[in-house]
């Protein structure tokens, strides 16, 4: 991360815990629900199946930076699907960097060829071992294996949601984050209980099971983009919601956190790291503050 970019979130940072500000600092443009697969554990692909204009995500963009937002995720359905008018995902990164975000991020299924080096991170989502990620996300393991060996850079992030079907994967994913050539890390979220996969959901001791997994595997070296902080937090959902200062951009619809905040009682039980690692971080938890330091200049 650049000095001036760590300056401006060290900024925003203290100004928001010593007033309670809820300005947002994180924005999420969803640039359409299609998606080329059905992941059992997935609710939000191919309702409307629309690719959002070019034009219109553009001017979310704006809209998102003029809000003071310079975190900014692309996310989908698949990203790597988006199109309008020849423009693709690469040219929106790039245009993203040029309107001045100084962290353009973007969520992927990996099962197209990977050519983003502009990104500052690809989250490409791996669920499991071979066996385990097939289940969920149908046979494309070996397809996302090949486009990652093959990717133009090297700033691909796992990331996985950990469910009933793949709880004991965990350790797989991590060492393969410290063992693929363009991999840099792999982030967690638990799966957060859509009222159509209730059934994936973790207990708390199962989520406690998975967090000491990670921390084990922290202090074995693996890159595990998160923090450790946190995990008490997460395995009992004793964390604030929703994330003030996050917000999702969809077809022109802004909300706080996440679209999922329209599910009556979902956020109670929210299984997203972010979630957690940034209300804690901005009420001022300062053993948050300083693993998150450490967390982000590593990885970032
Ligand atoms: C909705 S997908 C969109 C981007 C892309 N299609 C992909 O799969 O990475 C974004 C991320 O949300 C995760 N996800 C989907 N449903 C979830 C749930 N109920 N709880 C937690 N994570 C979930 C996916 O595994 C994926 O990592
Ligand atoms: S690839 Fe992503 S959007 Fe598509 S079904 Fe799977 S989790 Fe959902
Ligand atoms: S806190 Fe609520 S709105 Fe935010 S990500 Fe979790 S479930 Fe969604």
């Amino acid at each position: 991360m650049k000095i001036s970019s760590f300056l401006y979130f060290a900024g925003f940072g203290i100004r928001t815990v010593l007033f309670r500000k809820k300005d947002p600092i994180l924005g999420t443009i969803i640039l359409t629900d299609r998606c080329n697969l059905t992941c059992r554990h997935c609710s939000v692909n191919n309702i409307t199946s629309v690719m959002y204009p070019y034009e219109q995500v553009k001017k979310e963009m704006r809209q998102l930076y003029d809000m003071g937002i310079r975190i900014l995720f692309f996310c989908g359905g698949e990203t790597f699907l988006w199109e309008d008018h020849g423009k693709k995902l690469r040219d929106l990164v790039i245009e993203a960097k040029e309107m001045g975000f100084l962290i353009v991020n973007t969520v992927t299924n990996g099962t197209f060829p990977i050519d983003l080096p502009e990104a500052d991170l690809i989250l490409l989502s791996l669920d499991g071992d071979k066996e385990r990620h097939n289940q969920i996300r149908g046979n494309t393991y070996d397809r996302i294996m090949h486009h990652i060996r093959h990717a133009s850079s090297d700033n691909i992030c796992f990331y996985m949601a950990v469910n009933q079907i793949n709880k004991d994967a965990v350790r797989d994913v991590c060492l393969l984050a410290k063992d693929t050539p363009n991999v840099r890390a792999v982030s967690f979220n638990f799966h957060t209980p859509y009222p159509d996969t209730k059934e994936l959901a973790l207990t708390p001791k199962e989520k406690a099971k998975c967090c000491k997994v990670m921390a084990e595997m922290m202090e074995e070296g693996a890159p595990v983009f998160n923090l450790k902080s946190a995990f008490p937090y997460l395995i009992d959902n004793r964390f604030p919601t929703p994330c003030h200062q996050c917000v999702v951009m969809e077809n022109g619809k802004l909300s706080v956190c996440g679209r999922c905040i329209e599910v009556p009682g979902l956020c109670e039980k929210c299984g997203y790291f972010f979630v957690a690692e940034y209300t804690l971080l901005f009420a001022g938890n300062v053993k948050i503050i300083w693993e998150m330091l450490r967390t982000y200049l590593k990885y970032i």
